[in-house]
């Protein structure tokens, strides 16, 4: 079987917001597949950050596929508007609903793809209920809220245990893993199944080098 190609997700928080466009141009021109819009509430997590008018600002001028990490405690509330501002996967967390399914059914109805987040203390076991309605599993490597946390080792055998539930199934949903994501660490991840790298500050604290930066991560 030929290996996944692995997808590089950075994170606009870390970017100097009042540039966004031109770096968000930047960022394509480097190679990134993805751009991570990590949108919170305050409340799930206790930052607040931003909504669907940004990404709808950035949908108008980027043709990146755009990932909307919801950290919200009531997503029902928002997918809509997200979907209305052109996120191409929305992800929220497993966290917030006893039953996640309605939402990622009501996600993919409208045509976009659907994640599910999963904290780091949060049992994996009830996934391979919710994989049929899941095109991306997003698992946290960090607790969620903020940027330039250290990795939690946990997170690979996680990885693992989600590659096994995946392929056992087996359904297209990819791997993504978010949080700590570095040199040491993306190598890790990949070798135990993640195929979607989301990276802040460890992409953004090599700024000038943006594209060799993601060469590396993806272990090219
Ligand atoms: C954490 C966010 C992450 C974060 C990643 O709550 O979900 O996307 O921005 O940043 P780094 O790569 O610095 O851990
Ligand atoms: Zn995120």
């Amino acid at each position: 079987m030929t290996p996944a190609r692995i997808l590089i997700a950075p994170s606009i928080i870390c970017v100097d917001l009042a540039r966004l466009g031109e770096e968000a141009d930047r960022l394509a021109a480097a190679g990134a597949d993805w751009l991570h819009f990590d949108c919170m509430d305050g409340h799930f997590v206790p930052p607040l950050t931003f909504g669907p008018t940004l990404v709808e600002c950035l949908r108008g001028r980027s043709d990146l596929y755009f990932h909307a990490h919801l950290m919200i405690e009531h997503p029902e509330r928002q997918v809509d508007a997200f979907i209305e501002a052109g996120a191409d996967l929305i992800t929220f967390h497993r966290e917030v609903h006893e039953d996640p399914r309605p939402l990622l059914q009501r996600i993919r109805a409208a045509g976009r793809h659907t994640g599910l987040a999963y904290n780091p203390d949060t049992p994996l076991d009830d996934l391979p209920e919710f994989l049929p309605h899941m095109d991306s599993l997003l698992v946290m490597s960090v607790q969620p809220g903020w940027s330039g946390q250290e990795f939690q080792p946990e997170a690979v055998d996680r990885i693992r245990q989600a590659r096994a539930q995946i392929d056992v199934a087996p359904l297209p949903v990819s791997i993504m893993v978010d949080g700590g994501i570095n040199h040491e660490t993306a190598p890790l991840v990949i070798a135990a199944g993640a195929t979607v790298l989301v990276s802040g500050s460890y992409l953004f604290s090599h700024p000038s080098d943006l594209a060799a930066t993601m060469t590396l991560l993806r272990g090219e």
